[in-house]
């Protein structure tokens, strides 16, 4: 596996490939790697011939009271799974090769509707961090297809949105979120949990699995998602929103609508967790 940290070398490098008429998939992330990335690369490898990894603690989709600076970097651990997984180039920049100017004079990357809402909502500016470093890495590396997991719905709702609205030529593939026994979903963020609170934290995805189940009989979809709510409450975790909504829009789902996805993020200890499911009526 090559590593490069620069923007140079690693154009010379894709370009070589490009010339060889070799197609490129990229995964980009913030690091601290578990399976669910893995399976990000090892979906990468069936639309591809090279594979392009990325690790980026992106500050701009930080928020001022979200703590970057603890954000989990295990660089050495990444790059071993990442070569592991026969990842065929690891870009790894410092801010300055990103954001040279800074963040506050760097030109950025609103998609309307779908950032808004929910985690959008909760996290203000997160998706127009997420959106700008990701139409950056983009040009940088100019895949043919970009994989993104299904955990961070909203997310992958956003970037494709950017990628139609932008004529960028770049396939997204979602992939299926990568779950534990329990049924809780892999996440950096599960580092946080203790021992005490990894028990309980599988109540998000348990009751999205209720919701779903009882959605598929009554559409009081708002009277439904409340007492979800107050099931994820009384496991123990603090429920952020739980809504249902088109799959597409992400908009609050009609009783018409029959593509919906599941929308829920909920505080357990100090980890903020996120989760949904996709329901077709
Ligand atoms: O999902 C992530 O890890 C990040 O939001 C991403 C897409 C790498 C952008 O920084």
């Amino acid at each position: 596996m090559i590593v490069v940290n620069d923007i140079a070398t690693l154009r010379k490098e894709v370009n070589q490939w490009r010339l060889q008429g070799l197609k490129v998939a990229f995964v980009p992330t913030m690091g601290n790697l578990h399976a669910g990335h893995i399976s990000l690369i090892t979906e990468a490898h069936k639309h591809a011939d090279k594979v392009v990894a990325s690790i980026f603690v992106n500050p701009m989709q930080f928020g001022q009271n979200e703590d970057i600076e603890n954000y989990p970097r295990t660089l050495a651990a990444d790059q071993k799974k990442l070569a592991d997984a026969d990842t065929d180039l690891l870009f790894t920049p410092t801010p300055a090769v990103i954001y040279p100017k800074g963040l506050d004079k760097q030109s950025f990357v609103e998609v309307p509707q779908v950032s808004e809402g929910y985690c959008g909502e909760s996290r203000p500016g997160h998706f127009r961090g997420v959106a700008t470093v990701v139409c950056k890495l983009f040009n940088i590396v100019q895949p043919d297809v970009a994989c993104f997991g299904l955990k961070d719905f909203q997310q992958v709702q956003v970037i494709q949105t950017m990628v139609d609205d932008l004529s960028m030529p770049i396939d997204i593939i979602p992939v299926p979120t990568v779950r534990e026994p329990s049924g809780l979903a892999l996440s950096s963020r599960n580092n946080y949990l203790t021992e005490e609170e990894l028990k309980i934290a599988p109540a998000l995805s348990q009751n999205i699995q209720w919701l779903a189940e009882q959605i598929k009989q009554d559409n009081d979809f708002i009277g439904l998602a409340k007492q979800a709510a107050n099931f994820i409450n009384n496991a123990g975790l603090k429920t952020d929103y739980i809504h249902i909504c088109h799959a597409k829009t992400l908009q609050p789902a009609s009783e018409d609508d029959k593509e919906l996805v599941i929308l829920a993020a909920a505080h357990c200890g100090k980890a903020r967790l996120i989760d949904n499911l996709q329901v077709n009526l």
